[in-house]
């Protein structure tokens, strides 16, 4: 696969997506792209090519638009996907490009990865700094009728071309930056807090995080700073490429549930996560896990060492906790107008899709209901 980051990167473009052919399925989400004037810089610069168009793509994409997007690749013989824009439009074009070749409902790839035999490659032009989709080979995708949010993961779906110019991200609006920046930091919490020490990925690790920490609050203030933006786009990518997790169990816990509460309620990822990270964090923090977030304090909140442990330990969650509320994010699922009703199903499914039996501290349904309760 090829990187492209810095301004004007997308000038590459023609040659980079003729070597996969003429016909271009181009998608795209609500129309972000359209007033940003990248839709017309693209046109423009792929005018030698044959271009179809799947535009709407929402936010926790829906498996109606997989569907969609992956008759137009059969009835015209689409040759690559160009995906411009978030998670959202790039995990739609992840699941097209593997539904283009499979005959029957696309939910079918979901709900069994191996049906999965081939996938038309993919492009992207990433616009907004946070799900790190751009270089990793998973899809998640909602199925609103059944209130499931499924990933799908296969080295096909990898994008074979990622155009990461900071300047497009100049437009992202203020909540939907600090998802991004809270989305990012969940991933790399995800990894650091593992069953498996491993020094270099941590390292790794907690500079991804100070580096969020930092440069967030820059981008809400300054949202055209180039050196702010480029460093969370870096930090988007680099969070979920593998490197943060080598030599990890790779275990998740937050996201599961996360992807729970969207596929209810469908509300922004990383928002969600900024609600249950801290809460979460404070469900396991114990006697087996205080030192990990002695480090977490110190190394990525700058704390001092010299305290008690615990109490230590809780002020790098008062940290982060306070962090997430001070960018403008939620700290309660009353924000989203969410209560206890589904708790009971939600915390059965992320328990089971999650395998959080096998996370860094094991997580059962009834933990999983606890962690959702101190959200409210
Ligand atoms: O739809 P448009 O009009 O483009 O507006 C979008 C959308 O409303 C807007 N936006 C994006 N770039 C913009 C912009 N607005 C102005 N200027 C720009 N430059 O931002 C909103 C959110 O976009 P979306 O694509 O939904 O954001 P994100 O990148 O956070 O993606 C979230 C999705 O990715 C999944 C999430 O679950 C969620 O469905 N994830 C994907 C992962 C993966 N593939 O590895 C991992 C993550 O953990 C996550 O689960
Ligand atoms: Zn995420």
């Amino acid at each position: 696969m090829e990187h492209s980051f810095g301004s004007g990167q997308e000038s590459h473009l023609p040659a980079k997506l003729s070597a996969y052919g003429k016909k271009i399925l181009l998608t795209y989400g609500g129309g972000s792209i359209k007033k940003t004037g990248l839709y017309d810089k693209l046109m423009d610069l792929l005018k030698d090519f044959e271009i179809f168009e799947l535009g709407g793509i929402a936010p926790n994409p829906k498996i109606e638009s997989v569907n969609t997007g992956a008759a137009i690749c059969k009835k015209e013989g689409i040759d690559v996907i160009l995906a411009v824009g978030g998670g959202s439009t790039i995990d739609c074009s992840k699941a097209i490009a593997a539904a283009a070749y499979y005959d029957g409902d696309a939910w079918d790839l979901l709900l069994d990865m191996s049906k999965i035999t081939k996938a038309l490659p993919i492009a992207v032009v990433l616009t907004i700094a946070a799900t790190g989709s751009e270089m990793d080979s998973v899809a998640v995708i909602s199925n609103m009728r059944t209130n499931e949010k499924l990933p799908l993961y296969s080295p096909l779906i990898l994008p074979k071309v990622s155009v990461l110019n900071p300047e497009n991200t100049y437009t992202v609006p203020p909540f939907q930056t600090a998802a991004g920046s809270a989305d990012i930091m969940s991933h790399v919490i995800e990894n650091y807090f593992d069953r498996e020490q491993a020094f270099v990925p941590d390292a790794l690790n907690e500079g991804l995080l100070r580096a969020v920490i930092k440069y967030t609050p820059i981008a809400l203030k300054q949202p055209s700073s180039y050196e702010a933006r480029a460093q969370l786009m870096w930090a988007s990518t680099l969070a979920l490429n593998g490197l943060g997790s080598t030599g990890k169990t790779f275990a998740w816990s937050c996201h599961y549930i996360e992807h729970e509460l969207s596929a209810f309620y469908d509300i922004t990822h990383g928002a969600g996560l900024a609600v249950l990270t801290p809460k979460w964090m404070r469900h396991i923090l114990s006697e087996d896990t205080v030192d990990k977030f002695c480090d977490y304090a110190v190394n990525v909140w700058g704390l001092e060492r010299g305290n008690d442990k615990f109490t230590l330990a809780n002020q790098g969650i008062d940290a982060t906790e306070a962090f997430f509320k001070s960018i403008g994010l939620p700290s309660t699922l009353a924000e989203f107008g969410i209560d206890n009703t589904h708790f009971e199903l939600m915390a059965k499914n992320a328990v089971k899709i999650g395998g959080l039996r096998n996370a860094y501290v094991p997580l059962s349904e009834k933990d999983v209901v606890t962690i959702l309760q101190m959200s409210l």
